[in-house]
């Protein structure tokens, strides 16, 4: 049996980070395919120089554009290189157009997919990442939720995949680098000290490009009495200079981009952070910083429900409350850190134990898919 793996964006190599280095290990065959949706070294090969994973075998350099652009186009560069290789499964994670354009290509061509992160929901329809996920999810042969709630949302959706609670691959790669992360010189650089500072991250495209949502949250982040630290998203970039927007008098400090280590790092020693990511809401979890999403809604609820994640959109008024809330009950929120949904940091593991034992022998056998 060969495998392979399908990414192309940061968020992506680090979920599958972690199955490489566990894939590799047992001597599992994996071909790794990148499509080339991010491309910049700061979003791409950075991770995979700082994971030590091996380059992905392709690369289908599809770059930026539209959805049907970016989902269109690594289907049809994508088909030769599965009819070329015929893998017996295919893993995709995550909720990118690369992950969606991965399994939707897969699966036309009768080969089994596997969803790394399945059954994540937010409910709002209106986001391109919960519209690419539900439609990987009813599409997987196998899915892997990453915690009960994900195996519940899966269920209660009749999904004809076969599911298994393995646990957040992204916390295994937490745990796995917490001693590297440690050694980070990055504060230092930055001229920062412990809890002194909020860290922010934004590049959503409804909150980015909506100048009245931007200016919105700008406007609240703006009144936190703290230096926020931006590592700047190339979306955000232009999005900035499109409307005119000069963060250059405010609290908020602009950076490039950062790797994984130095961004947990900060994330750890920061006092709150602001966020429209998904997977940064979940490592805020482990790093017990607490969270302000800016976000209508959120996928990872059970970090809301544990009281260090509050859910405020762009609302200027919401946005600069909530800091204030980290300020007056700071201690309180650090005591709320407990337990873990994510897991016990051998999520990949267990999916590449569950792989292994997989009978996927004909993998054009469409029946076989289901
Ligand atoms: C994508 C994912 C999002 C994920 C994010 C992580 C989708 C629909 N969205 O959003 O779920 O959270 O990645 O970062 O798949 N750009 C560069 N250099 C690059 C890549 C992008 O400059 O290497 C710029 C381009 O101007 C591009 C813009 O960023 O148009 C947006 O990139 P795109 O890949 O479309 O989406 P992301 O915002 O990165």
């Amino acid at each position: 049996m060969s495998f392979a793996i399908i990414f192309g964006t940061r968020p992506q190599i680090i979920k599958s980070a972690p199955i490489i280095q566990e894939a590799l290990k047992s001597g599992l065959e994996l071909e790794i395919i990148h499509t080339g949706q991010h491309y910049d070294y700061q979003l791409s090969q950075i991770f995979i120089d700082e994971f030590s994973l091996p380059n992905p075998s392709v690369n289908l350099e599809v770059g930026s554009g539209s959805h049907a652009y970016q989902t269109g186009e690594i289907m049809l560069r994508l088909e030769k290189y599965l009819l070329r290789d015929k893998p017996s499964l295919v893993l995709v994670p995550g909720d990118t157009n690369s992950a969606l354009a991965g399994a939707l290509t897969c699966v036309k061509l009768g080969i089994p997919v596997a969803h790394i992160e399945a059954g994540a929901r937010c409910y709002d329809m209106s986001m391109a990442e919960e519209i690419n996920r539900r439609l990987i999810d009813h599409c997987s042969k196998i899915l892997f939720a990453p915690t009960l709630n994900c195996k519940r949302n899966l269920e209660k959706e009749s999904v004809l995949g076969e599911i298994y609670l393995a646990g957040d691959t992204m916390y295994d790669v937490f745990l796995k680098f917490e001693d590297e992360v440690d050694r980070s010189d990055i504060l230092k650089k930055l001229g920062l000290s412990d809890k002194e500072y909020g860290l922010l991250t934004l590049h959503r495209a409804e909150n980015v490009d909506d100048p009245v949502r931007l200016r919105s949250i700008l406007k609240g982040i703006g009144e936190a009495k703290m230096k926020v630290v931006f590592p700047i998203h190339p979306r955000t970039v232009n999005r900035l200079k499109e409307y005119s927007i000069s963060l250059e008098y405010s609290n908020v400090r602009i950076i490039d981009p950062l790797g994984y280590i130095e961004m947990i790092r900060l994330l750890k020693h920061a006092k709150l952070v602001l966020t429209d990511s998904g997977g940064l809401q979940k490592e805020a979890f482990w790093s017990k910083t607490p969270c302000i999403t800016l976000r209508d809604s959120t996928e990872w609820t059970e970090t809301v429900e544990a009281g260090v994640n509050q859910i405020v959109g762009a609302d200027a008024e919401k946005i600069a409350q909530a800091i204030r809330a980290v300020d007056e009950k700071y201690d309180e929120i650090k005591e709320r850190f407990k337990g873990n949904p994510f897991g016990d940091g051998n999520a990949a593991k267990k999916i590449v134990e569950i792989l292994k034992k997989k009978d996927l022998s004909n993998p054009f056998d469409r029946d076989s898919a289901h």
